[in-house]
């Protein structure tokens, strides 16, 4: 099936008593266990809406089985402390979401692994192989720069060496892009973004194969990183209409983004989208469309904190992927932390905007934004 009717349709289970066509949440966090063939309880990750959901995700993304977690960090922690062991070591994509570079760079020296950051052509991934490595992890698109990753060349430069390959997918949504059909093992998501979609929902994901999420569920069940019923039910709901908005959301980003690439006052607009973004090919055969999210450069004559207060429809703030249409300024919240030359040399600027385009009419947006130009400028 397509992925709306998927949307819809996957892993929601009728309500047989009174014939209602939605999953019933099921509270109980006591649950009986003789007349069961296994043991049930909400952190084990198997209790009814956590299992219905999942399923949902999984057929979504074209992988055999998921887990939903309390967070998009819990699916990640889950994966990469679940997996390695000391003297392991990790690739990673330099510039990932802030606390994805955090965690790792915290932590898994602690525990007695090791890790590399490196760039995005898939070369870089290889010349950095250790006998030792165990993992690629990755992002595509970036945030906040949009860039796009050869999905099907670092999946194979893992399998070749015998290393899982893990990417978040949360930018590209599993509406957009399929990791697990271009040979990745595990996609990780930040269900907080799209695929909560609405703003009110912190939950993640895990999907790949059935053998690998359940090795992983038995990890995850001891750190503990579970998602209530409610939210469970909460996220099955949102996801019902995910192909829609995303679909919106990616058509509203490429009216917006060919509308600041024509304005005098954006220096520069990174959306995959556009055919003058350097990962545009690549994007066109790995994506089925562009993704909702774009960043720009505003003018050197525009000031970026006045543009943001100026703005009257966009809201300024934290996190991303709702229906409504977000902005906010990296080198003040997601790489806030990150030394400031690092940010330059990674071309994350003061200028720099990041756009989450939500699903509002497309005019309505541009003329908040033109607007905000001007009385920043
Ligand atoms: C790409 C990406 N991955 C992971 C995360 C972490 O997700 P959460 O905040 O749900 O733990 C975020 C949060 O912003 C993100 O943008």
């Amino acid at each position: 099936m397509n992925k709306a009717t998927l949307a819809v349709h996957a892993g929601t289970r009728r309500e047989l008593n009174f014939g209602g066509l939605n999953t019933p949440i099921f509270t109980s966090s006591a649950i009986e266990y003789l007349d069961d063939s296994e043991v049930r309880y909400p952190r084990y990750f198997n209790t009814h809406n956590s299992l219905v959901v999942a399923e949902k995700i999984a057929a979504l993304e074209h992988a055999e089985a998921a887990i939903v977690t309390s967070s998009g960090m819990a699916a990640i922690s889950t994966v990469i402390l679940g997996l390695l062991q000391p003297g392991d070591h990790v690739i990673f994509l330099e510039g990932l979401y802030g606390g994805t570079h955090a965690m790792v760079s915290t932590e898994l020296e602690r525990l007695g692994m090791t890790c590399s950051f490196v760039g995005a052509d898939p070369e870089d991934f290889r010349k950095a192989l250790r006998p030792e490595t165990r993992m690629l992890y990755i992002e595509s698109p970036t945030n906040p720069l949009l860039t796009v990753l050869d999905l099907r060349a670092i999946a194979g430069i893992a399998a070749e060496h015998g290393a899982w390959s893990v990417i978040d997918g949360t930018f590209a949504t599993p509406v957009l892009q399929n990791p697990v059909d271009h040979g990745f093992d595990l996609v990780v998501h930040s269900g907080t973004k799209y695929l909560g979609g609405h703003s009110d929902l912190c939950c993640g994901a895990i999907t790949g194969s059935g053998e690998l999420i359940e090795r992983l569920r038995g990890h995850a069940l001891m750190h503990g990183g579970s998602l209530n019923a409610q939210d469970c039910a909460l996220l099955e709901r949102s996801l019902k209409t995910l192909d829609l908005r995303v679909r919106r959301q990616s058509a509203n980003a490429r009216t917006l983004a060919e509308a600041l690439d024509a304005h005098g006052r954006i220096e520069r607009v990174y959306y995959p989208g556009l055919a003058s973004h350097p990962g545009h090919e690549i994007a066109a055969g790995q994506m089925d469309d562009f993704g909702a999210m774009l960043s720009f450069d505003l003018a050197a004559d525009v000031d970026p904190v006045r543009f943001l207060r100026a703005l009257r429809l966009i809201a300024c703030a934290v996190s991303l992927g709702g229906v409504e249409t977000t902005v906010c300024q990296p080198v003040a919240t997601s790489h806030q932390k990150m030394p400031a030359a690092e940010r330059e040399r990674l071309g994350i600027r003061d200028a720099l905007i990041r756009l989450s385009t939500g699903i509002e009419d497309p005019q309505d947006l541009i003329d908040d934004l033109e607007q905000a130009l001007a009385a920043a400028a």
